[in-house]
């Protein structure tokens, strides 16, 4: 008996967890633990050594089950000693959001233009990234032969949807939902197979505009592309147009800014010309008109497809694209003062 109690005492020290100690609970006081087991012996004794030998195991049977509660109890209070010790680690006086998160610079900008739109009266379209080949090919007026249908170009789908290549993929939906007049511009990311470098990603953001009303010329269009980039640059920008060609308006343009770093007097960011691409647009074709059900003998429109993504990168001088994707916070905690 003195045996087995040291024995247990031994183990119970040497326990770590309340389990541990359950299962000695059992191993010495279950049915056929080895206290237990003890009381087998009294059948071979004799009237006063049963009495002697059953009061002893008895009391070693008590005994034993004190240890255990006191073992458990002593591994419960160190447990919440280690918790406390634990928490005890973080300094709850230190200041709050030294790790606070920002917005993305292309959010930044994005929300910086919808502001400016909403104020010449455009509204703010959402619209999906995954369309059919109709809405961002077909009733735009681009035919099956175009190179932007290329498998190479666009991701297509299994089930033969693909993801948008370009935000003019919602013009014709915006159309149809509001019919003319209309002032609308969208957002969006688009996607297209591209192999990636500093200047090229194969998702990109665009902001498309569209502005449908009577009597809207290509001077409707000037004037708002200088009024928006004068605000986004926050200096006064010229702008040209060159001749650009985009199956969905006639006719089409790509509009250049005078260069937002030398005003236009040549430098390597304009690879000395004064003047930076920025955004491709035009007089929507009467076929994407009539496609979106507006009446064409009485309006006229204009739209436009900004690349916001390039727009960031000339604005906070970012050079490479792929940083702009890269959710790296080293990259991206920069713009959070904005
Ligand atoms: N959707 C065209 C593109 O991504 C750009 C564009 C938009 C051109 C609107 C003209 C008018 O290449």
């Amino acid at each position: 008996m003195e045996q087995l109690k040291n024995r247990l005492l031994d183990e119970l020290s040497n326990a770590s967890t309340v389990d541990e100690v359950e299962a000695l609970r059992v191993s010495y006081l279950g049915k056929k633990g080895f206290i237990t087991d003890l009381m087998k012996n009294l059948k071979d004794l004799s009237g006063e050594e049963k009495k002697t030998y059953g009061q002893k195991v008895n009391v070693l049977k008590t005994e034993a089950d004190q240890k255990i509660t006191q073992r458990i109890e002593e591994l419960k209070k160190l447990r919440i000693e280690k918790m406390i010790e634990d928490t005890e680690q973080y300094d709850v006086t230190l200041p709050v959001g030294l790790d606070q998160g920002s917005y993305h610079p292309i959010t930044l900008v994005q929300r910086e233009v919808e502001e400016i739109f909403a104020s010449m009266g455009f509204t703010v379209e959402d619209y999906d990234e995954v369309v059919d080949d109709y809405r961002c090919f077909e009733a735009l007026n681009i035919p099956k032969h175009h190179p932007a249908r290329d498998m190479q170009d666009t991701y297509y789908l299994d089930n033969g949807q693909l993801l948008k290549t370009h935000t003019s993929a919602a013009q014709n939906a915006i159309m149809k939902k509001y019919g003319a007049p209309l002032r609308a511009i969208f957002p969006g990311r688009c996607f297209r197979n591209e192999s990636t470098d500093a200047c090229h990603e194969n998702t990109f953001f665009q902001m498309e505009g569209m502005m449908i009303d009577e009597n809207i010329s290509i001077s409707n269009l000037i004037y708002f592309m200088k009024v928006m980039l004068s605000e986004v640059f926050k200096q006064d920008v010229n702008v040209r147009l060159r001749p650009g060609f985009f199956p969905f308006v006639e006719p089409g343009f790509e509009l250049d800014i005078s260069c937002t770093i030398c005003g236009g007097k040549g430098c390597p960011s304009c690879k000395n010309s004064g003047w930076l691409e920025l955004c491709p647009c035009g007089m929507i074709h009467p076929n994407v008109l009539k496609e979106g059900g507006i009446d064409t003998d009485k309006y006229t429109g204009f739209a436009f497809g900004l690349g916001l993504t390039r727009l960031v990168m000339m604005r906070y001088g970012v050079k490479d694209i792929r940083d702009l994707n890269s959710g790296s916070l080293k990259a991206l905690s920069q713009f959070e003062n904005e």
